[in-house]
């Protein structure tokens, strides 16, 4: 099964379909499911919004996750930015507020914004995880696999030019692969498409000013691909 389809397939899950007539057309079939089968067709998967997504995902109990949180992270910002900054999972700030990096990580990151001329309201900020790990423990492969199919999807809505990966996490879930941060940052990859900057955790930042440097020479290449001047 390739990725589209089986993205597609978790979405219509998680959209409360359980079963689809496969002898009609797919839209079709998933709307009959939901009983919304009529002139018109209110509910094409194919095309929900960002608020959509973020509403299925606000009910979403695909994980262990759901039962400590105290609300889904989904995402913040314009859903039209050219630039998304992603990120591992919230903390506690963010699970208390429902809004990511909000917390000391978070005011690191509205400064690293702002150095490159931008405001939080320009770009869209969201993590490969939605809800928060007990203790900000790390987040566990099955609970990386579940929350996939959301991040995959903001970023198709959201079509931006330049994916911020922040740090090991988000890169590796996002990317499927398992880089070494210290090796690739600052090196652009492609996510279906995307560019892909991949570049220190601002909570890394906090432990370890010195590697502040790296993550500016990273941002002033976003910058030179979006056209902002420095
Ligand atoms: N760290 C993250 O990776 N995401 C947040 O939202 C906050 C801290």
């Amino acid at each position: 099964m390739n990725d589209d389809l089986r993205t597609e397939l978790a979405l219509l899950r998680d959209l409360g379909f359980t079963h689809l007539d496969l002898t009609k057309p797919l839209s079709e079939a998933a709307a009959v499911e939901a009983g919304l089968a009529g002139e018109s067709l209110e509910l094409q998967p194919n095309e929900e919004t960002l608020e959509s997504l973020g509403a299925v995902a606000s009910a979403c109990v695909r994980c262990r996750l759901a039962q400590s949180r105290t609300q889904v992270v989904f995402g913040t910002g314009s859903p039209t930015a050219d630039l998304m900054f992603i990120g591992e999972a919230p903390g506690r700030d963010e699970d208390l507020q429902g809004e990511p990096f909000v917390g000391r990580a978070g005011q690191l990151l509205t400064d690293i914004i702002k150095a490159m001329r931008l405001t939080r309201d320009d770009v869209y900020i969201a993590n490969v995880i939605k809800c928060r790990p007990p203790e900000n423990r790390n987040p566990e492969p099955d609970e990386l696999d579940a929350c996939r199919p959301y991040i995959r999807r903001q970023v198709e809505l959201i079509q931006p030019k330049v994916i911020v990966t922040l740090g090991r996490f988000a890169l590796q879930s996002l990317l499927e692969k398992s880089y070494s941060i210290t090796s690739i940052r600052g090196q652009w990859l492609e996510y279906h498409g995307v560019k892909v900057m991949p570049t220190l955790h601002p909570a890394y930042l906090l432990r370890t000013p010195a590697a502040k440097k790296d993550v500016w020479s990273d941002m002033k290449q976003v910058m030179g691909e979006l056209g902002i001047a420095f």
